[in-house]
């Protein structure tokens, strides 16, 4: 049960505009939903409860509630009031801040920090999807990752037939991670150019615990921390949620403008700065060797670490500069967040940090607050992808390369219009939209059946209203699907934009 009062609290200032207040309460209501701060089971408080909360008359409330109901967001049963619906499948996004079950099981809810402007941290502007009923199931563009691939299949197989049962004699802990899986994580990032002892490794459920580690252990109430504009979502909600304050570093086909670390720093304490030098999400840029020394150079002189987020490579180092950390060469300067999701499969939920051993020691401290420990099985396992990383990356950087063939091909047919340039890496296409407000051009993208990811989302200060993330992991034929989709909801939004020139011809 969330009580009147923590409702108000989590929602923030939510009236605004000229918009009727039920529509702007069930708005707000779904935002809080959509982002995991109302988990499914969750009871609203009582109508005129809320109503005296908010001095508002009941109709409004009882408004705004049916509005919930209409979406699929929530659930009346007599005698029980109105709880958070169960989330409906292909609808939910995994940078959500708060974990989110498919379960009508309550769970907890706390209130959370709040940004300067007084709304809750995950104020960001979200695609209201389910506001617009929809009659059809959603193409969703928004998670970059692919199905895993048979031979994780088989390394599943393996693991759980010789690995797993030597564990269970074991008391299942392990806060730095399984032994065997940090020795060869640590001799993968030798090979990649960082020379790396296994104590300079600690496993994390994914690179999302990572960064949200560090974030807390390194930074924390007001500590500056500087990041590209755009970056990855999920980086965004776990630096802003620990209460961190976001300094914008603009981006270039050449990666982050890193001269303007030194401007920054005159202005603010900076303690830290988050980079994803290879493959950029979103834009998918990759920062050249010669930058990656300099940041290292520039971190040095002001004495701050630089966090480099590799998880959108899935090179394993071919073709690439080597990571920021190989020209670290006091080891000390340099944290590297490393993951199977992209590589062999999201839902292993294996990350990694490499750092020296202090910095581990401190990532630990705050791993044993957050969970103890990861999964001592799904680490198994993961030593097992790693013994095949080779074969199982070669597939997924095929099936990456064939969609974003697809994908953009399908664009450039459909919506020649819209402007991206090709990345040679990663899972997203960062697009803009001339003369558009992508977040409006989002929601009706959601009520046409797809759904894409607002630019302002990737940036730590609310930017590029006129950019799109879109992630291509889906299925070529949903791909093509969607971009049909989003071309319908083009036509809608802009109608006297350009038509396109070709009909689709995309081969899947
Ligand atoms: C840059 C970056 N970091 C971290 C993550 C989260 O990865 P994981 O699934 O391993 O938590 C993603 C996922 O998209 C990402 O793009």
């Amino acid at each position: 049960m969330v009580s009147a009062p923590l409702l108000v609290e989590l929602l923030g200032p939510w009236a605004s505009g000229a918009d009727p207040l039920n529509e702007q309460l069930a708005a707000s209501i779904a935002r809080a939903i959509e982002v995991g701060l109302l988990p499914p089971g969750t009871r609203l408080p009582a109508e005129r409860e809320l109503a005296r909360e908010l001095a508002l008359s009941r109709t409004t409330i009882v408004a705004a509630y049916d509005r919930l109901r209409l979406a699929g967001l929530a659930r009346s049963r007599q005698g029980s009031g109105t709880r958070v619906a169960a989330r409906r499948p292909g609808l939910y996004e995994p940078y959500a801040a708060s974990p989110i079950e498919h379960t009508d099981v309550e769970q907890p809810i706390r209130s959370v920090p709040r940004s300067p402007s007084g709304n809750v941290a995950f104020d960001q502007p979200i695609g209201l999807i389910e506001l617009s009923s929809p009659v059809q199931e959603a193409v969703s563009l928004t998670i970059g990752a692919l199905p895993a691939s048979p031979r994780v299949a088989d390394a599943i197989a393996l693991a759980l037939r010789e690995d797993v049962p030597g564990l269970l004699g074991e008391m299942g802990y392990d806060p730095y991670g399984l032994p065997r899986l940090r020795t060869g994580l640590a001799a993968h990032m030798t090979r990649q150019g960082v020379p790396t002892d296994p104590d300079e490794i600690v496993i994390t459920s994914g690179a999302q615990q990572a960064v949200h580690l560090i974030a807390s252990a390194f930074g924390g109430p007001g500590t500056a921390v500087a990041m590209e504009d755009p970056t990855y979502i999920g980086a965004i909600d776990a630096f802003r949620t620990t209460g961190n304050r976001l300094i914008p570093i603009p981006v270039d086909p050449d990666g982050p403008r890193i001269e303007v670390l030194g401007l920054l720093a005159g202005a603010a304490p900076l303690r830290l700065v988050y980079v994803v030098p290879t493959f950029h999400n979103p834009t998918g840029v990759t920062m050249p060797a010669e930058q990656r020394r300099e940041l290292v150079r520039f971190a040095t002189e002001l004495d701050i670490r630089v966090v480099e987020d590799l998880t959108p490579d899935a090179t394993l180092g071919v073709g690439v500069p080597p990571p920021i950390a190989a020209f670290d060469h006091e080891g000390d300067r340099v944290l590297t967040i490393g993951s199977l999701s992209k590589i062999a499969w999201g839902g292993l939920r294996i990350g990694w940090v490499r750092a020296s051993r202090p910095d581990i020691d401190r990532i630990v401290a705050a791993k044993i607050v957050a969970d103890h420990s990861s999964s001592l099985i799904t680490q198994a396992i993961a030593a097992r992808v790693l013994d095949d990383l080779e074969a199982i990356a070669a597939q997924t950087m095929q099936s990456a390369a064939e969609r974003r063939q697809v994908v953009t091909s399908a664009l450039a047919a459909r919506i020649p219009e819209w402007e991206w340039t090709m990345p040679e890496g990663g899972l997203a296409l960062w697009v803009r939209l001339p003369d558009a407000d992508a977040s409006a051009f989002s929601r009706l993208a959601a009520e046409h059946g797809v759904i894409v990811r607002p630019g302002q989302l990737a940036s730590p200060d609310g930017g590029y209203r006129d950019h799109i993330r879109i992630a291509y992991g889906t299925a070529p034929d949903r791909l093509v699907e969607g971009v049909e989709r989003l071309a319908t909801a083009w036509a809608a939004y802009a109608p006297t934009a350009r038509r396109p020139r070709t009909s689709l011809a995309v081969s899947v």
